[in-house]
């Protein structure tokens, strides 16, 4: 991708390249730029696996179109609504500040888009480089309407990193060939788990080793000597993956637009909304590699996807033509917590950072599953009788409908939330142990944790036995964080505290809570409005594994909230 191309890059998609509708205005403003883009989400037909689907897609592309920006730019989206649902988008790990009117969750910091209607998201880049990506952000819609969000340093600043010859996205996707809406549907309706998926995408495309796929396998063509950075994006709903790619040694620079120490590894494990950006060099004999992922799959008696996506890295100077097998690389086994704590726990940030250490905020919230009794029935086909639910600290969220918690905030709206969620769980147990089932069954609402401009944050995050251990990927809105520590079983405030990394510790807006552990995260409060954080598991969202923070006002215009967009959509 060409770093100076500053505007959406339609890919061409020969069948549709009719319907694409790309603005991209670019605008100059002393340095910074102001990128105009219009998405239009609309339903385009897809052929994937031998069918031909109708799916939900931003300008008749899958995936949708890349931005690049710079840091410092604005970026200005007018998405129209050409579909028969409702939508939103969220920009993925934008830090959004002083601007949630533009952050996306639906009925947390907007109402919906309804059909016909449009919207336009304003934001700048502030203070952030690296990879992000955008999507959906109502129902089961992300699972086709998401892309690419690069942002380069300011001009004629380096990467911290020798400059790559070329660079790639690479967008990990999860693909049904039932409608994903429909899949959500019946799911809600029985209260069981949902159908997973029925292939794995790199760039929306399954690859060689599914049935009808293998001439859509995505090629990327490189020199031989080529340093190549790939920035790779977990976009699949359900499913955390592992990738690698075939004789090639991977060096990560950066994660969720976050620079980090290098560090040299021949697989990656990304949680659904993760990114991670790695170098490789072309120096392998000249021929055909496959890069493969598939899933790291954690809960117990829980079925999961386990089909293998591939996409090919293609030596220009090989003369072993296109027919020659590409060498397939080897992948962790589904379960191999070993080999993904030891990749996860070399994250460092690239120098000393300024970790809050005095903290306003001590917050244990326990993440996990649920299970709700229900009247036996068609509406009740979880484990005896039961419905599955997901809560932290035993709350299942509960999204409003008549209006979304920011604008009940900002315009003190009553009855739509109330702010007594709990800072720790209103029950201690052995978490990760044998939980009594009289805890399965969590409790519902609406409920913030509200905090001061500016407090100090520190929140352990463990995860819960609660019908299976598993490993979540939590994402907090509005903010990144501090990784300072992580581990397994329960966390032990005397033993545990003693290890933090207070020095270097990575910088992320996504945690993997480790599979029967927990991992400790830190920030400063200081971008006032409600911040969504949940875990990004789309079915484990669904159930409501999520709470939200407000952070309220300080003092001038720089520390408050802007006024809401004039075409900020009604509910
Ligand atoms: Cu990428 Cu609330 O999500
Ligand atoms: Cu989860």
């Amino acid at each position: 991708m060409d770093a100076q191309n500053l505007c959406v890059k339609p890919r061409t998609n020969s069948l549709f390249l009719g319907l694409v509708f790309s603005l991209a205005l670019v605008a100059s403003f002393a340095n910074a730029e102001i990128h105009y883009h219009q998405f239009i989400v609309q339903e385009t037909q897809l052929k994937r696996l031998c069918q031909t689907h109708n799916r939900i897609t931003v300008n008749g592309q899958f995936p949708g179109p890349t931005l690049e920006v710079r840091n410092g730019d604005t970026v200005v989206v007018n998405v129209l609504n050409s579909a028969r649902y409702n939508v939103t988008i969220h920009w993925h790990g934008i830090r959004q500040m002083r601007t949630p009117w533009a952050d996306g969750p639906a009925y947390v910091t907007q109402c919906p888009i309804k059909p016909g209607g449009s919207y336009t998201y304003r934001f700048i880049i502030e203070d952030q480089e690296g990879t992000l990506w955008w999507h959906a952000h109502s129902r089961w819609l992300r699972a086709t309407v998401y892309g690419a969000l690069i942002i380069y340093p300011k001009l004629g600043s380096p990467y911290p990193f020798p400059k790559p010859n070329q660079e790639i996205p690479i967008l990990l996707g999860e693909w049904w060939n039932r409608d994903p809406i429909s899949v959500l549907k019946q799911a809600l309706f029985t209260g069981a788990i949902p159908n997973v998926s029925d292939a794995y995408t790199i760039n929306g495309q399954p690859g060689d080793l599914y049935k009808c796929s293998a001439q859509g396998t995505v090629r990327f063509h490189v020199g031989s000597g080529d340093r190549i950075l790939l920035r790779i994006i977990n976009a699949a709903l359900n499913q955390q993956l592992f990738f690698a790619v075939a004789n090639h040694k991977l060096t990560v620079v950066a994660a969720d637009a976050s620079y980090d120490k290098p560090f040299t590894t021949s697989v990656l494990m990304l949680g659904p909304g993760q990114t991670t950006d790695v170098l490789l060099t072309a120096e392998q004999a000249p021929g055909r590699y496959y890069m493969a992922a598939r899933a790291y799959a954690t809960g117990q008696n829980t079925p999961f996807d386990n089909t293998t996506t591939t996409a090919i890295l293609e030596y220009k100077s090989s003369n072993k033509g296109a027919s020659s097998r590409p060498i397939l690389p080897p992948l962790p086994a589904y379960n191999d917590t070993a080999t993904v704590t030891a990749f996860t726990t070399q994250f460092r940030s690239p120098y000393r950072v300024e970790v809050p250490t005095k903290i306003d905020h001590n917050l244990f919230f326990t993440v996990g599953l649920g299970l709700v009794n229900c009247t036996p029935g068609p509406r009740c086909q979880g484990p005896n009788n039961t419905r599955f639910a997901a809560s932290m600290n035993n709350v299942s969220f509960v999204l409003p409908r008549r209006t979304s918690l920011l604008q009940a905030y900002y315009q003190n709206i009553p009855g739509v939330f109330t702010t007594d969620f709990p800072p720790v769980p209103p029950i201690q147990f052995d978490y990760t142990g044998n939980v009594p089932r009289g805890l399965w069954q969590p409790t519902f609402g609406t409920k913030l944790y509200k905090m001061k401009f500016g407090s100090t944050v520190q929140i352990v995050l463990q995860d819960t036995a609660i019908v299976t251990t598993e490993d979540h990927p939590i994402h907090l809105h509005g903010y990144h964080f501090y990784v300072v520590g992580q581990g397994f079983g329960n966390f032990d405030p005397r033993k545990d505290a003693a290890s933090f990394n207070l020095i270097d510790p990575p910088q992320r807006n996504t945690i993997d809570v480790p599979v029967g552990g927990w991992a400790v995260i830190r920030f400063v409060a200081d971008n006032p409005g409600v911040w969504l954080m949940h875990c990004h598991i789309d079915s484990h969202l669904t159930w409501g594994m999520a709470m939200s923070f407000l952070v309220e006002n300080g003092f001038g215009e720089m520390e408050s909230i802007e006024p809401p967009p004039a075409d900020l959509p009604p509910c």
